[in-house]
């Protein structure tokens, strides 16, 4: 699997989290708390993974520093995020509202992402690198989950 179709599984991933987060009451029995913190695993793992070998290695190209940046600061936002929401009662109105808006926030970076950073990706490197990555990818977010 390249690095696109493993982040792109991530991103699947974690909007499927979030849509059944969105539907009360949860058929499967799981409680919000659980699925929030599914998703809270999710992005932080999938996050710490990709910057540490996707984005390390694009924004040594010419161009690319800028829209790394970008997208850095929106990990950064979206983490700050979940630690508010971490820290506020899960059944009030305004958790939901945050909740909501975060996911606005998670839609926007990803659509960002699969668009103008996997094209500058496909610029620089080779399929072949591709597939390399898309392995360290992988093995780095197991690493991180031990
Ligand atoms: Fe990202």
């Amino acid at each position: 699997m390249d690095i696109y179709d493993a982040l792109k599984n991530d991103h699947q991933e974690v909007k499927n989290l979030f849509d059944e987060l969105e539907q009360p009451p949860h058929m499967n029995g799981e409680s919000r708390d659980e699925i929030f913190t599914k998703i809270k695993t999710a992005l932080v793992s999938h996050s710490e993974a990709e910057e540490a070998m996707f984005y390390t290695q694009l924004r040594q190209y010419e161009g690319a520093e800028k829209k790394i940046e970008l997208a850095v600061n929106e990990h950064t936002q979206v983490s700050r995020t979940l630690e508010v929401l971490d820290s506020i009662d899960k059944k009030s109105g305004t958790w939901l509202n945050k909740l909501m808006s975060l996911s606005d926030e998670v839609q926007h970076h990803i659509n960002e992402e699969e668009k103008e950073i996997f094209e500058m990706a496909r610029h620089v490197f080779s399929q072949q690198q591709a597939q390399e990555m898309g392995k360290q990818f992988q093995e780095t977010k197991i690493q991180r989950k031990t």
